[in-house]
């Protein structure tokens, strides 16, 4: 089974907006295979986002996705990690179309609810920093 991570950022949590997310991801056919609750520290962020080290959105990036709690899972199913980017809609909420997620609830690139793993190693890379192997259901 194809297996991506799926964080509900800070935002997303302090909005209230959990369960609806979860939800969406139930009633697709996704299955949640673990999910935890947690504050990243700034390494745990800076490892996350290496991909984006030096780029201008990079420190307000790291004050964001460190600012609260985040809900971080992982979604498994058939084609998990695109069917997973396709429900998020695209980067920046002001082109996602309504019916994604945030396509529904967000409007700012920098508050945009969701993180979904991009490729098959991104999905490998970033499970690991986030789950240990026994908290992942089979
Ligand atoms: P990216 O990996 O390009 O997007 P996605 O989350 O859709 O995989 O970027 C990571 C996060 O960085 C993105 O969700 C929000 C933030 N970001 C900005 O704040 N400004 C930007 O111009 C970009 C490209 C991203
Ligand atoms: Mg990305």
């Amino acid at each position: 089974m194809e297996k991506t991570l799926v964080l509900i950022k800070p935002d997303g949590v302090a909005r209230g907006l959990c369960g609806e997310i979860i939800s969406r991801f139930e009633r697709r056919g996704l299955r949640i295979l673990a999910l935890k609750m947690m504050t990243l520290s700034r390494e745990q962020a800076y490892n996350h986002y290496a991909e984006h080290q030096g780029k201008p959105f990079f420190d307000g990036l790291i004050d964001f996705i460190t600012s609260g709690p985040l809900v971080a899972m992982v979604v498994g199913g058939e084609n998990a990690i695109k069917v997973v980017r396709t429900m998020m809609g695209p980067t920046d909420p002001a082109g996602a179309a309504p019916g994604t997620i945030r396509g529904d609830f967000a409007l700012s690139v920098d508050n945009n609810v969701i993180h979904g793993s991009d490729s098959a190693s991104s999905a490998m890379r970033e499970i690991d920093l986030f789950f240990a192997a026994h908290e992942i259901m089979k």
